[in-house]
Formats: structure tokens, C-alpha cells, sequence
């Protein structure tokens, strides 16, 4: 495969040898960087992410805790295990994973996590920091993808960017960070009117709306660089993103692939922010 492909595990890799290099650092001084990852239930994507997620922090000696409950779990019995963790002085990181169980009102526990130990950047004052401009976690889907851009050269500014998508996690802070670095972005979303027609402008097209191959070689404009950020499977079981990959690459000026694009570069941010979290404690 040519050039054109955006290696999210290789440009991952390189990242998390710095990090790796920086945890160290904090070692000698006698600090390890720790995150708590609270998993609910039984939701089997969520356990492969919690895994993969686990595995990293012990490759780079990041500290990892993992607090597991069954979906019956109280919400109050959630938010006193979040106020434990946030005067845990082992723990710089707490994350719980999401999708949570019907019951359990998300926007509340993101709410109950300490904005200084937020390292998904989903708590309303770090949100609300990204969108002005001030230093704060960021979420790690978009942040990661936009060290994806900048390790591949693409220069945003001035740049027509399309999200598709407009989820807290991914949509809505990925379009803020597109034009906190002078892209004209704009948004579409499951009631964009004639998508395609949108799409095709795009110099930067992300896409983050878990439908399996919406976009296809009509929706892209010639040598657009796009951002993948699906992982559905197709309907022979094989996994696959938001793009039809096989059928917009010749198009195409750069792509992130399926997996091993997008998915890498969410885990290295996550370490990235519980590493900066832990650095606060340096002297
Ligand atoms: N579920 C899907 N993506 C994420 C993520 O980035 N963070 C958390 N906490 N849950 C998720």
C-alpha cells in the first residue's frame, strides 16, 4: 500500500516512546503515573477497549487499577467509588467507560469525576476550557487525531473540514480542535440534509457515525485527506469503518485504516493525559 495510508499504530508507537521516556523520568523522582479505569457491566466492545486500554498502561509502567461492577450497580454506589478515587493520590487518571448501563445518569458521573483527573476530557469545565482555548485534557479520539494530521503533514488551516458526527466524545470536540487550528469545519449529523453533496467539499473529512460504510467513492472529493473513526463490522462479519476503504482509497490523498488508524492513537492520548496529570505531582 502506498504512502497515502495514515498509520495510527506506527505514529501511536512513536508517541508512546516518549511517553514512555517522560514516565520514567517521573520514576527516578519516585512518582508513578497511575489510572483508574471503572468498567460497568457486561458489554463486550467495552471490555475489549478496557483490555486493550489496561495492557498499554502496563507496557509503558503506567500504574492501572481496575474497578469492575455489574450493570445493577447503584448510581450512588458509583459516585462514592468516584469520590474515593478523586483523593487517591495513586491515582492522576480516572476514566469510566462508556456506553453505562440505561440506569445510571452518564452525564452525572462524568460530572462527579475531578476535572484534575479527567483524562477523558469529558467534565463540563474541561470541555468548557477546550473550547476556549485554555490548557485542559482533551478528549483522546480528536486529540489523537489531530496528532495524526500533524505527524502526516496536513496542514488544517484555512482548510474546509467535514465532521460527520456529532457526539461528546468524538463529533462536537473534534470540530472545536479543527478550528482552534484555522480550519472553516463543518458539522453533519444523522439530519444533515443531502450529506453527500456536504461531504464532497471536504479537504478533511472525519467520520464518526458507527455506520458501516456510509461513505463511499461519490461522498469524497479528489485527494481529501479522510479520518475513519468507525469500527462496525460489514455484513461478512469483518471489521470495517464508517468509509468503504477499498472503494475511496484510489480517490483519495491520505486515509487512516480500519483498524489500526484512529483506534491506536485514542489509548496513546489517554496515556499521554494521565502521564501530564502525574506531572503536575513533579517538582
Ligand atoms: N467509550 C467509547 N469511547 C470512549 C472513550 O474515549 N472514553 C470512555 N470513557 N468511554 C468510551
Amino acid at each position: 500500500m502506498s504512502g497515502k495510508l495514515i498509520n495510527g499504530k506506527e505514529i501511536g508507537g512513536k508517541i508512546r516512546e516518549t511517553i514512555q521516556q517522560e514516565v520514567n523520568d517521573l520514576k527516578s523522582e519516585g512518582i508513578t503515573p497511575g489510572l483508574a479505569v471503572i468498567l460497568v457491566g457486561d458489554d463486550s466492545a467495552s471490555h475489549t477497549y478496557v483490555a486493550n486500554k489496561q495492557k498499554a498502561c502496563s507496557e509503558l509502567g503506567i500504574y492501572s487499577r481496575l474497578i469492575q461492577f455489574e450493570a445493577e450497580i447503584s448510581e450512588d454506589t458509583l459516585l462514592s467509588q468516584i469520590e474515593q478515587l478523586n483523593t487517591d493520590s495513586a491515582i492522576d487518571g480516572i476514566l469510566v467507560q462508556l456506553p453505562l448501563p440505561k440506569h445510571i445518569n452518564e452525564q452525572k458521573i462524568i460530572d462527579a469525576i475531578s476535572p484534575y483527573k479527567d483524562v477523558d476530557g469529558f467534565h463540563p469545565i474541561n470541555v468548557g476550557k477546550m473550547l476556549i482555548g485554555e490548557p485542559s485534557f482533551q478528549p483522546c479520539t480528536p486529540s489523537g487525531i489531530m496528532k495524526l494530521l500533524e505527524y502526516s503533514n496536513v496542514d488544517v488551516a484555512g482548510k474546509h473540514a467535514v465532521v460527520v458526527g456529532r457526539s461528546n466524545i468524538v463529533g462536537i470536540p473534534m470540530g472545536q480542535l479543527l478550528l482552534k487550528k484555522d480550519a472553516t469545519v463543518t458539522y453533519c449529523h444523522s439530519k444533515t440534509q443531502d450529506l453527500s453533496a456536504i461531504t464532497k467539499q471536504a479537504d478533511i473529512l472525519v467520520v464518526a457515525t458507527g455506520r458501516a460504510k456510509l461513505i463511499g467513492k461519490e461522498d469524497v472529493k479528489d485527494g481529501a485527506v479522510v479520518i475513519d473513526v468507525g469500527m462496525n463490522r460489514d455484513i461478512h462479519g469483518k471489521l470495517c469503518g464508517d468509509v468503504d476503504f477499498d472503494a475511496v482509497f484510489e480517490k483519495v490523498s491520505a486515509i487512516t485504516p480500519v483498524p489500526g488508524g484512529v483506534g491506536p492513537m485514542t489509548i496513546t492520548m489517554l496515556l499521554y493525559n494521565t502521564l501530564q496529570s502525574a506531572k503536575k505531582k513533579s517538582s
